[in-house]
């Protein structure tokens, strides 16, 4: 399977635009046509995007093999940076789950994780926006199916409004 090119024009990727899955607070994600196992990430703001490949670039070039198991792997991002191909995160299933991510992802919440292919829990909203770069440290994160998770993801919504 082809991807738009990394770092080419706008239209490569939007050519490739499928069916819309969720929007969160800076961006909108696709399915990308003909390839199942993979979204496109659009945002008119390129700045979340240019961090997330920045961040995935940087783990890959240091080989930091932990890190790179537990983010979304990235394929290309446009010149522009509205647009980035990464590999297709399904939600977490419903229930409780414990997995590790990297020290410097802050926004740990559920809707920010999902589960590959194979079933690894990964984060999918790594923007760290604190400008930090990769330190290959881990840390625990713990993911409840109570109340307060769900009122916490509730509130979060909210703040999109
Ligand atoms: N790699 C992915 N695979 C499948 N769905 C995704 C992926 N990344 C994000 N999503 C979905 O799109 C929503 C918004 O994406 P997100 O990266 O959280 O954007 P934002 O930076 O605006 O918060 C997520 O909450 C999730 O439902
Ligand atoms: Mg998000």
């Amino acid at each position: 399977m082809k991807f738009p090119r990394n770092k080419s024009c706008n239209y490569n990727f939007r050519s490739k635009l499928g069916a819309s899955i969720d929007k969160g607070r800076t961006r909108e994600v696709f399915n990308i046509k003909d390839n199942p196992k993979y979204v496109i990430k659009f945002s008119t703001n390129p700045s979340t995007n240019r961090h997330e490949y920045k961040f995935y670039k940087e783990a890959k070039r240091n080989k930091l093999t932990a890190v790179l198991n537990s983010i979304g792997e990235i394929r290309s991002i446009s010149k522009s940076g509205q647009y980035l191909v990464m590999e297709k995160l399904n939600d977490l299933p419903f229930g409780n789950h414990a997995t590790q991510c990297p020290d410097e992802i802050t926004d740990r919440k559920r809707s920010n994780f999902g589960v590959d292919s194979d079933g690894v829990i990964k984060a999918r909203d790594y923007d760290t926006r604190n400008g930090k770069t990769v330190s290959g440290k881990l840390t625990p994160v713990v993911f409840s199916q109570d109340e307060q998770d769900y009122f916490r993801d509730l509130l979060d919504d909210l703040d999109q409004l």
